[in-house]
């Protein structure tokens, strides 16, 4: 299998063992040491793939009206925008700041998708998937999904459990999340429809379209550093972007940290910095794996060099025999 059009990257990378999964009865056929991919838009493949890869093809959507709120079941395979979408399209709302997000409905609870001051966490309320450890099928409430900025108990443990159907309620009485920069210009009274169209502005201005220029989204998270750290930065650094969290800690735009070393644009190979919202790497065409590595490890000492940040991967890297660390 060519794996470069599995993988919004686009690296040249062949696989050996796909299973596309589209139905229940597949369940068992899954390998226990293959990796799972939803629309491949979080994870890059370096190399050829030696491992068993399942790729999740489930469907369906579906609504049920209660008294407050709208419960929603979708099938894991299911693109995420779409869903998006069609939920606005009926009247059903809450998720219009995470419109545009890549990637597929199963894959929204691994990482917990968040943009512009919501997070997908705040309206789930189900997660099936098959455990491969006990050979069963299973059912997570918010709470065991252990969610946390950019992170989950799927994320934690990515050979354990695949995702088959989320599920959501999206309550009837809508409440506007504008608290992010560019969300707080629009004029009231703000409408659903006005945050998701702002919100694929914003988008397509700043992010590139994987159709277009290959890339999987953010590649390093926000790094949260303590509040001691962050008051000595601040004396070097007066205008960098940040963000307080429940504990204290302080969170950090990695963007800005990357951008303010000028590196927008800085290319090794055919892997570069995205000239428009540097947290970006893209593939300017003909990129392969170690180029993706060495431009990431590049900026990861520079910005440790600069700031003392330690950047972690947002992406998922895979070589030939699985997981890679920067
Ligand atoms: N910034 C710069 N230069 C840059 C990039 C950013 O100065 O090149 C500054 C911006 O001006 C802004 C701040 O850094 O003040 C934050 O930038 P932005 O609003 O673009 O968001 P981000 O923190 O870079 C995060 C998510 C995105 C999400 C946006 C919007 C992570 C790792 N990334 O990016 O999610 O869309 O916020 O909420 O948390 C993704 O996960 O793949 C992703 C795209």
């Amino acid at each position: 299998y060519d794996l470069s059009t599995l993988h919004t990257f686009r690296l040249p990378a062949k696989a050996e063992n796909i299973l596309f999964l589209t139905q229940q009865e597949q369940l068992t056929e899954i390998p226990a040491d293959a990796y799972v991919i939803g629309g491949g838009s979080n994870t890059i493949f370096l190399n050829d793939f030696k491992k068993p890869l399942v790729c999740v093809r489930i469907t369906g959507i579906e609504i049920v009206e209660a008294d407050d709120h709208w419960n929603v079941k979708v099938g894991a395979g299911e693109n995420w925008h779409e869903l998006v979408l069609c939920l606005n399209d009926k009247g059903i709302n809450g998720l219009e700041n995470l419109a545009l997000i890549p990637g597929t409905v199963g894959a929204a609870p691994v990482q917990n998708i968040g943009a512009y001051g919501r997070e997908v966490a705040e309206f789930i309320t189900n997660v099936t998937a098959w455990d491969r450890r006990q050979h069963k099928v299973v059912n997570f409430k918010p709470i065991d999904c252990k969610f946390g900025y950019r992170d989950s108990i799927f994320k934690q443990n990515p050979m354990r459990w695949v995702i088959l159907k989320v599920e959501f309620s999206m309550p009837k009485a809508w409440q506007p999340e504008l608290s992010y920069g560019e969300l707080k210009a629009l004029d009231s009274p703000v409408l659903p429809t006005d945050i998701l169209n702002k919100v694929i502005a914003i988008r397509s201005a700043k992010l590139p379209d994987p159709a277009i220029t290959p890339n999987a989204g953010s590649f390093f998270k926000n790094p949260i550093i303590a509040r001691a750290h962050f008051a000595e930065l601040l004396q070097h650094f007066p205008t960098i972007p940040h963000f307080d969290t429940p504990n204290g800690d302080i969170k950090i735009a990695a963007g800005w940290l990357i951008d303010n070393l000028n590196l927008k644009g800085f290319a090794i190979g055919g892997a570069a910095v995205h000239t428009k919202q540097a947290l970006v790497l893209v593939n300017s065409g003909n990129a392969i794996g170690k180029d993706v590595l060495e431009l990431a490890r590049h900026i990861q000492a520079l910005v440790f060099k600069n700031y003392g940040i330690k950047l972690e991967a947002e992406v998922r890297l895979l070589d030939e025999k699985g997981l890679v660390s920067l």
